[in-house]
């Protein structure tokens, strides 16, 4: 880890906190931010905890224009002992360092960064709720700052963590929610930015998420950007089946982000012994599954929602239901796992937690 010193500069005056027991997600922030800046002169310098506040940028910086930017997002919990817990940040960081290769972003250092979001987080432990289904969520970001509107990496960048007192992602929390299978749109393509946590994906994705939540979905299930065939991700998040008792999700591909949860849930599947196969699955696999009755759970997973339950599915016209519309054994136990490993409040057999 490089020797940087960090400045503070923290603020007398304090927000008035939300209600923790009635948090949205996403819609509250700190009192402090972290920041650094990149200079292709400097490298990485300054960095500093200051008040949170508004960023003043160029109207030409190239974020504006061409999108070059990344993001992450984890969560940090207080355990009965008021300390604070992480859920596997490195791996985080280490998808921030791959989001920015893809993005022609100067790499970060990673102890480093995890070294910063800590300290904020001493600053910021009073603002970590302690609600059932409420965490602290971290967005570190990197954005492209230098005033040029040509199409080239930037030489210039700021990297900041801002941090969110949350609740459930969707309001349904782990009830489950309505998915609508997108014929018309995609994601991402192979080669293309599917697997960087990168701003263009989710503006990309918004459109078809729109035409779903008017006809009542939550969200839509992408298929591959070639065929429109196989099974990619559901929303924001990765996608699991569970069919005849085996649980199956989509193979990493090039497209599909390698979601920290997504690899929890393949190594406690592993550590239970139950059947669990990473595979390239089509739609009519699982259209299939289903008029046999072997589609027996279905389930997003996240950071932001930990487990999502899938309770119907439209496709081609028809409403497959699954599980009878009901949260399924396995997606029950695998967020009470995984939640009860994240606040400290049931073992870690994996050092997950940090
Ligand atoms: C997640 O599921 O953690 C996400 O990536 C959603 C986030 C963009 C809010």
């Amino acid at each position: 880890m490089r020797d940087y010193q960090i400045d503070m500069h923290l603020n007398t005056e304090r927000k008035q906190k939300p209600a923790f027991d009635q948090l949205q997600f996403g819609r509250n922030f700190t009192d402090h931010m972290f920041i650094m800046d990149y200079s292709s002169e400097e490298g990485w310098y300054d960095p500093r905890i200051v008040p949170y506040q508004p960023v003043t940028l160029d109207p030409a910086a190239m974020i504006f224009h061409y999108g070059q930017t990344v993001f992450e997002g984890l969560k940090a919990y207080l355990s009965k002992e008021q300390q604070i817990l992480l859920f596997r940040p490195s791996k985080n960081m280490a998808r921030l360092n791959r989001s920015n290769e893809r993005l022609c972003i100067p790499k970060i250092d990673e102890a480093f960064a995890l070294h910063a979001l800590k300290q904020l987080l001493i600053v910021e432990k009073d603002w970590i709720p302690t609600s059932e289904g409420t965490s602290l969520y971290i967005r570190p970001f990197i954005i492209s700052t230098e005033p040029y509107i040509g199409v080239a990496p930037s030489n210039s960048y700021r990297f900041m963590i801002i941090l969110s007192p949350v609740g459930a992602y969707y309001k349904e929390g782990i009830n489950p929610v309505k998915i609508s299978v997108e014929q018309e749109y995609v994601r991402a393509v192979q080669g293309g930015t599917g697997n960087a946590k990168t701003a263009g994906n989710y503006a990309g994705s918004l459109k078809a998420q729109e035409m779903a939540n008017v006809d009542g979905y939550s969200q839509v299930l992408w298929l591959d950007g070639k065929e429109k065939k196989y099974i990619e991700e559901v929303g924001s998040m990765n996608v699991f089946f569970k069919i005849k008792g085996e649980v199956i999700t989509p193979a990493l591909n090039g497209s599909i982000l390698d979601g920290v949860t997504r690899d929890s849930i393949i190594q406690l599947l592993n550590y239970w012994n139950l059947p669990l196969v990473e595979k390239k699955i089509s739609m009519e696999e699982i259209d299939q599954a289903h008029k046999d009755g072997h589609l027996e759970e279905a389930f997003g997973t996240g950071t932001a929602a930990v487990i999502s339950p899938i309770g119907e599915l439209f496709w081609k016209g028809e409403k497959l239901s699954i599980n009878n519309g009901e949260t399924g054994p396995l997606s029950r136990k695998l967020y009470e796992t995984i939640t009860g490993i994240q606040t400290g409040t049931l073992e870690d057999p994996f050092g997950w937690r940090i």
